[in-house]
């Protein structure tokens, strides 16, 4: 087990104890959930209000979407790394900046400095800088929401946004968010976006994404684009997609994004019978995946290969 994961038993130990006894029975995909079926000002005032919440959600990432590489965020960060292999040094370089940095995923499994994270929640950011300061390691983190203006100028090489374009709920929050992202990205940046299976249903939202990107004044990198595979024995539930650009101009005037556009299959449970069934299916997945099972596909192969068929789990196992 590498140290980072060994820091962040470590960090899920200490917090434990902060965690009031009433929010100690939340389940992570149950407050993931709430996040998700709210705008971002309420679900900050969510768990601002509910004092002890956060830690809980800090508690879950760290055991649950962690949990010494196995859980799915641990896995999607290993995923990326695989990925991109010996080329992971041009995509992923200098000053880094990792949008919805959670507990410092990003910097922890890909082993980075001069890494600048922000997030919504502090609960998160103080579990970081905790998990930074048992291993000497110096992150920044900055607490900012990713729907609004972001509080830093054109000074990163690299944007990464590890499993968060999925929280951009309108067309509006999408166009804001790739205009700060091509903002604070000095030119030929690199901008590096995963997103988890389910928020794409089609190769066409696939193009619409990194059509959109595009409209936004990046390059996509046509060979390091596509979807990771999990292709272990067990075929357990793993994909997701991959986008790697570089910014090639800063002219992005007012762009519309149409209608059908974001992230179409991502949607909401609307209701709580909806959220606990959601909930459960999640408790019930086995993640039997390991990272060296990762195969990756790029978006030419991908296309050739299942055309515009939908893309459901089991249709791309059997790739
Ligand atoms: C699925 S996690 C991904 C975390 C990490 N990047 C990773 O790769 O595991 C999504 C993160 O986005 C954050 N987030 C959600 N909405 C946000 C917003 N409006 N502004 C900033 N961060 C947000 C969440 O708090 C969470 O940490």
């Amino acid at each position: 087990m590498n140290e980072w994961y060994r820091a962040c038993n470590k960090a899920a130990s200490i917090i434990r104890n902060a965690i009031p006894g009433t929010y100690r029975s939340r389940t992570f995909s149950g407050i993931i959930g709430d996040i998700k079926a709210l705008p971002s000002k309420k679900a900050l005032s969510l768990i601002s209000r509910k004092k002890g919440l956060g830690k809980q959600y800090a508690y879950l990432y760290l055991t649950r979407g962690i949990d010494e590489g196995r859980g799915y965020q641990a896995c999607t960060t290993e995923a990326l790394a695989s990925a991109l292999g010996n080329k992971r040094k041009v995509f992923i370089k200098g000053n880094i900046l990792d949008v919805g940095c959670a507990v410092g995923v990003t910097a922890g499994i890909l082993n980075l400095c001069h890494v600048t994270g922000f997030d919504l929640f502090t609960d998160l950011l103080q579990t970081a800088k905790l998990i930074d300061s048992l291993l000497n390691r110096e992150n920044d983190y900055v607490a900012a929401d990713m729907t609004k203006t972001w509080p830093f100028d054109t000074i990163f090489d690299t944007v990464v946004c590890g499993l968060v374009c999925h929280h951009l709920k309108t067309q509006s929050e999408t166009a804001s968010f790739f205009s700060n992202v091509n903002r604070v990205l000095k030119p030929y940046g690199s901008l590096i976006i995963t997103m988890p299976s389910g928020s794409i249903s089609n190769i066409s939202n696939f193009n619409k994404v990194t059509n959109t990107i595009k409209d936004f004044g990046f390059k996509i990198n046509s060979e390091c684009s596509g979807i990771v595979l999990s292709d272990d024995s067990t075929h357990s539930l793993f994909w997701m997609f991959l986008i790697t650009a570089e910014k090639v101009s800063d002219e992005v005037g007012s762009i519309f994004i149409s209608p059908d556009f974001a992230f179409p299959l991502y949607r909401t449970p609307v209701t709580r019978e909806e959220k606990g069934k959601q909930a459960r299916e999640t408790v019930q997945k086995t993640r039997m995946v390991r990272h060296e099972y990762f195969k990756f596909i790029n978006a030419v192969d991908l296309e050739k290969r299942v055309s515009n068929r939908t893309l459901v789990y089991e249709t791309v196992s059997k790739l």
